[in-house]
Formats: structure tokens, sequence, C-alpha cells
């Protein structure tokens, strides 16, 4: 890296000499896309979305890029984010070419996208300071602090520091939206239509302000927009139709080149001639504008540059550590989750022991035979067979039902998990997090749940429930894991869907077969069983926990129950349920590393 003296005018000149980095000649573009092209497949044809895009932007540069609906703003900016990769053309960072060299850097680059980014339950000091802690790799609480504040003064939010994200107006949510993507002081900032729907004075207020963002430094901010007005304020506007480049200079030679008065009139105008035709005709024109952009260009270079070092991405175990203790702190203000959780955990053991309130009864055992008279015998050993099968249907009954229950708990926790907060896991994942600290996460907040309910619910059952037959810790053990492996499978779930809706209705349906699919209740064709219970972990807690409580006067009675089902032994409970454990938590991971920004 050079490094060059940076003067700046003569008074200040003599108190002060920055020193700053220098990775780029001023009079060269930072950004520079040459004949990018992006396709899609649709069945057998293709169809491109992008067409021969050539663009060049300077360092501290401002840029809109506006269109009619439809023409691929949006797949444009994408492609320049890396989140479209282009079918052709090459794009140009520093003169370092992104597809063949290192590609940018999560930090050097911010992607604002138009859709809320940020949990309604924190502040916005919180959510920046969230931010700046999981994109910026630094030693102490007090720089981190002195960053959050400057992100908060460069958007103009301190007064709204303590607001809660959920009740900010649109105009608030969007600063709130660039702030986020400021934490890591990116060098490029990419901006999707973060002023459409706002009033006309909130929208300038944005767009002065990330005006103010591309001209304090050496960042480029690129903002996409319908709207055709304040365009005086960028630097560049680039004008996209059908995917083609149709102009990209300075606004106020925008209408001198469409020949309209007004640019309201270019979009009419546009309707007027074929995409490829204004293509063809700005490809003519193009060097010239890029001569004048050069000269504007060069005037006002001169500006004192940010370090444009990018910033470094914090390790796993740092982000972990603020991905927990964000989770915790939703967790606690989502009120209605909450109660939901208060009620499951005292409501749901009351249910289990209102059906055993008069406790398990001994099982009888059959007399000695020898001295009384067959009828005699045959009345006996009916009797003790009701007794069993009495006894039998209640321990099945009551360890079906606290199982069953269990997994209803177990898809509540994590349905929603992923799939609810997919867009902005989605934006972090962009700015390097790390998809393995991520799901750690989401692994220790939920083994929290689990452990709490699955105990509770056992320890309140057992001594609700006089004289439970097996060992308690061993019929604990089990219940956390059935628990484990719902909470997993429908963390699996929420990270493979598209919607939480999807997520949720999937999650339940797999809870309502719980009981019919385990084969227990009611028997399924022999070679069905197999099958279907493989995948059900209630049948598998079911199981396991009867087969504890075969020690001693129990097992009859237990055999008389399940004789048709054939349990199967703890040992081998326990492992199925830890590969279901193993099944979801992968399924979550793939998941999650899938790209869903829809
Ligand atoms: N994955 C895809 N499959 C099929 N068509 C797509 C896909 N992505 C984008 N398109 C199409 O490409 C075109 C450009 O989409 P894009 O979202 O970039 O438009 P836009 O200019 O941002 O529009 P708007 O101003 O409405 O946001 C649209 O016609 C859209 O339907
Ligand atoms: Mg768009």
């Amino acid at each position: 890296m050079t490094f060059r003296l940076f003067f700046p005018p003569l008074p200040v000149c003599v108190l002060r000499v920055y020193v700053y980095p220098v990775r780029h000649n001023h009079h060269d573009p930072v950004l520079s896309l040459e004949k990018i092209c992006y396709t899609i497949d649709k069945g057998d044809e293709k169809i491109e979305l992008i067409s021969d895009a050539t663009i060049h932007v300077n360092p501290g540069h401002f840029m809109a890029i506006v269109g009619p609906s439809g023409c691929g703003k949006t797949t444009l900016l994408r492609v320049i984010a890396g989140l479209n990769e282009e079918s052709s053309g090459n794009i140009f960072w520093n003169g370092r070419n992104l597809a063949e060299e290192e590609d940018l850097s999560p930090a050097e680059i911010g992607y604002v996208p138009q859709f809320s980014i940020a949990f309604d339950e924190l502040s916005v000091e919180e959510s920046i300071e969230s931010a700046v802690r999981l994109r910026v790799r630094s030693g102490s609480r007090k720089k981190m602090k002195a960053m959050r504040d400057h992100v908060l003064s460069q958007v103009g939010m301190k007064e709204l520091r303590d607001r809660r994200v959920g009740v900010l107006s649109g105009g608030q949510k969007r600063r709130l939206g660039l702030a986020l993507e400021l934490a890591s002081n990116p060098t490029l900032l990419l901006c999707d239509e973060v002023t459409s729907g706002l009033d006309p004075k909130s929208e300038q207020e944005i767009v002065q302000l990330m005006h103010h963002l591309a001209n304090d430094g050496d960042r480029i901010v690129v903002n996409v927009t319908h709207s055709l007005s304040n365009l005086e304020l960028y630097d560049t506007v680039l004008v996209l139709f059908q995917g083609h480049v149709v102009y990209h200079g300075p606004p106020a030679r925008m209408t001198h080149y469409f020949s309209v008065d007004s640019a309201e009139n270019i979009y009419p105008t546009l309707a007027k001639r074929s995409s490829a035709q204004w293509h063809k005709s700005w490809d003519k024109h193009r060097c010239s504008y890029y001569q004048g952009n050069k000269a504007d260009n060069e005037a006002g270079a001169s500006k004192p540059g940010q370090d444009s070092m990018p910033t470094a991405i914090p390790g796993r175990l740092a982000q972990l550590q603020v991905l927990l203790s964000r989770r915790w702190k939703i967790f606690f203000r989502d009120r209605t989750q909450i109660l939901l959780h208060l009620a499951m955990l005292f409501g749901f053991p009351l249910l289990v022991v209102i059906f055993g309130l008069d406790g398990v009864p001994q099982p009888r055992h059959l007399p000695s035979l020898s001295s009384v008279n067959p009828l005699e015998q045959i009345g006996t050993q009916m009797e003790v067979t009701t007794n069993h099968l009495k006894i039998g249907g209640l321990l099945s009954g009551l360890v079906m039902f606290q199982v069953i229950l269990l997994t209803l708990m177990g898809s509540n926790n994590s349905a929603r998990e992923i799939a609810g907060e997919r867009l902005i896991f989605e934006k972090e994942k962009f700015a390097g997090l790390h998809v393995s600290s991520y799901i750690a996460s989401k692994i220790f907040f939920l083994a929290t749940l689990v452990v709490i309910q699955s105990v509770w619910m056992g320890i309140f059952v057992e001594f609700l429930i006089p004289s439970l037959p097996g060992d308690l810790v061993g019929r604990l053990i089990i219940l956390i894991l059935v628990n484990a492996a719902m909470t997993s499978i429908c963390l699996g779930i929420s990270g493979m869907m598209r919607t939480p809706e999807q997520s949720s209705l999937l999650s339940i349906y797999l809870v309502g077969f719980q009981l019919p699919l385990s084969g227990a209740v009611l028997s399924l064709p022999h070679w069905l069983e197999p099958v279907t219970r493989t995948f059900i972990s209630a049948y598998w807690g079911w199981s396991g926990s009867l087969d504890l409580m075969k020690d001693g006067n129990f097992s009859q009675a237990i055999n008389v129950v399940t004789e048709d089902t054939s349990l199967l032994a703890t040992s081998v409970c326990f492992t199925i349920l830890t590969l279901h454990i193993t099944a979801g938590i992968t399924a979550a991971y793939i998941g999650a590393k899938r790209h869903r920004w829809h």
C-alpha cells in the first residue's frame, strides 16, 4: 500500500498534515462494469435481464440507477453486490477483477435492501450496536460504543436512540437501514429503493443523507430509485431501460441527451424507441459523457479520504455471543411469546396429571393355582389381566400424552425460528455473519428452553402422580431427547422453508401425525409401520419411557398393552432420537447456507 501526504487548504495545513492510505488514483474509476450480461434460464429459453452494461464510477461518487419498473435495476444492483453472478463480462474494483481475483470483503460493501432489516423488539441503539459487534472485530467495548455513536450521529438518529424499531416511521426505518450498513464503514454502499413510499420531504432528507455519505470521503453510494425528483443531488444518473444502459452521466445533461424539457418526460420518451436502439445510440455518446464526468470529478477529487482498509470480521465465538444475548433480549421483550410459553409450561403438565391423579395402582399377581378349581382359576386370571390392562393402559396413555405435548412444545419453540427472521439473517450473512455461529446460537437458545420444559414436565408429573415406575433420571433424559428431537426437526424445517407460514404449517402437521403414525394407538399395516415410525419422535420417546418402566412389578402390565407394538430397548430409542436431533440441525445448517432473499 502506498501513502501520500494530503495538504488541506493553507491555514489548516500549518497545523495538521494528513497521512492516509491510497488504494487508487483519484482519476481512475474505482468501480467498473465491462460488458456485463445477466441471463436466466426459463425452461428452454434464456432471458437476458441485463445486457451489455458498461459503466465506470469514480470514488466519492453518488449515483442513481433509475428506470421504469421491471427494467432490471434491482437485478443490476445485485450483480454489483455479487448476489447475482454475471453471465458474462467483468466487474473491476480498484482495478481488481472480482471474478478472477479476491472478491469484495463483506466489510467493504454495504447493501441496503428494500425490506426492513431490524428486529422490532430492539431499540435503534441496540440494533446499531449489534450490527457493529457482528461486523467489526475490535477489542474494547468502549471502542464499539464510540463506533455506534458515530454511526448514530452520521444518520442523524441520536435523539431516537432509545426508540423501539417497531414504532419507527418509514423514513426513520430507512435511516436505520443505512446506519446498520455503515457499521463496517463500507467503501461501496448499495441501496435499493430506500426512498420509495416516503413523503417528498423525507425522501429529500434521505437522498441528502446518502449524498453526504458519498461526498464525505471516498465512498461510492449507489441508489436505485423510481423517483425522478432530487436528481440534482446525484453526481451521475444511470438510466436503465429493459435491461440496457441507455444513459449514464450528470443529471444536468440528462434532459439534453433525451431532448426533453424535464426529467419527468424521460420515461415517456424512452417508450418511443426500442431499448436496443437507445443502447446503441448511448454507445456512441458514452465516451464524450465520461470525459465530462472525469473533469467534474477531478475538480472535486481532493477530499481527505477515509481509511479504506477493509474492516476485519469478528470471530465465530464473538458473533455467537452477540447473537445469543440478542436472542434472549428479543425473547424477553416479546410478551405474547412469553405468555404462550408460560401457558404451555404450566398448562401441559397439568393436563397430563389430571389423568393420573389417583396414582398408579400396584399390579396384581396370579396366586399359586394348584389348589383352586378351574372355574375360579379362570376368573382370577381374567381379573389379573383386566388389572394389568388398566395399569398398562394408564401408563402407556400418560407417557404418550406427555411426549405428544412435548413435541407440541418443541414445534412451538422453533417452527418460526429461522424462517421468521430470514431476511434479517440473509442480510447479516451477506455482511459477514458465519452460518455456524448463527446455528450455534439457535442451538444454545433452544436447548435452554427444551431442558426447562422437559425437566419441569417430568418432575411435575412425577410428584403429582404417585408411584410412577422406573428411574426418574432416565425418563427425564428421554423427555429432553423427544422435545429436542422435535425442536431440531422444526428448526430444520424453518431453515428450509421459504416463509414462516409454510414452516409453521408443516411443523404443526408433523405434530398432528405423531400419534396416528406412531402405531401406538391404532395399528398400521405391518409393512408400513417400521417406515413411518422411524421418523416419529413421539414413538421413540413413548417406547423408550415404557421400556424404562418395565422394571419389577410393572413389566407384565406393560407387556399386555404393548405386545402388538413391540417396544424397543431404551438405548435404541436414545440413539434414534439423537439421530433425529442431528438430522434436524444438519437440515437447519444446510437451509441457512442457502440464499433466500425472497
Ligand atoms: N429470478 C427471476 N426469474 C424470472 N424473472 C426474473 C427473475 N428476477 C427478475 N426477473 C425479472 O426481471 C425483470 C427485472 O427485475 P428487477 O427486480 O431487477 O426490476 P426493477 O427494475 O428493480 O423493478 P422495480 O422498479 O419494480 O423494483 C423483471 O421483469 C422481473 O420479473
Ligand atoms: Mg427493484
